[in-house]
């Protein structure tokens, strides 16, 4: 096994445990995460929900809110692996990818995987086209230039 399989198989084990926690009782879809910050240090969340279900947190937003409130510094997080229970890899979420596109290093890679051998990676770059930018406000708004 090389490095970056290893480094995939170490947050899949983080992203496993943390669905074991999941708070899902509605969907009863366990879903996990684990982000990697630069400094090596590894942020695990779960999904939680809510009786008022627009108030669901995804996994991957709750992993990569655990390492901003840590510290990590926005753009330099470099690999983030999800984790759902059973023999099918699911993707995130198109909300999950908007925010990964903020926090996420433009190269970083994210991974779906499973119980089973199916798996699914994306370059962050990639796998949210046309994504709303930062930039759009920070130049001003609407009627920026
Ligand atoms: N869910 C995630 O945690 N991540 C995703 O990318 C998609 C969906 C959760 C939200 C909800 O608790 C359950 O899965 C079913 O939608």
């Amino acid at each position: 096994m090389n490095q970056p399989e290893r480094a995939v198989m170490e947050l899949k084990e983080h992203a496993r445990k943390a669905a074991a926690n999941s708070y899902s009782p509605y969907s009863r879809f366990p879903v996990g995460a684990a982000v990697a910050g630069a400094s090596g240090r590894i942020y695990a969340g779960c999904n939680v929900e809510n009786a008022s279900f627009g108030l669901t947190q995804c996994a991957e937003r709750t992993a990569l809110t655990a390492a901003i409130a840590d510290g990590a510094a926005p753009g330099s997080l470099g690999l983030l692996v999800i984790y759902t229970p059973g023999e099918v890899a699911h993707p995130p979420c198109g909300a999950c990818r908007q925010v990964m596109h903020e926090l996420m290093a433009e190269d970083s890679l994210v991974v779906s995987c499973c119980d089973g051998d199916d798996l699914h990676a994306w370059r962050n770059s990639e796998h949210l086209p046309q994504p709303f930018s930062a930039d759009a406000i920070l130049r001003g708004g609407p009627g920026g230039s």
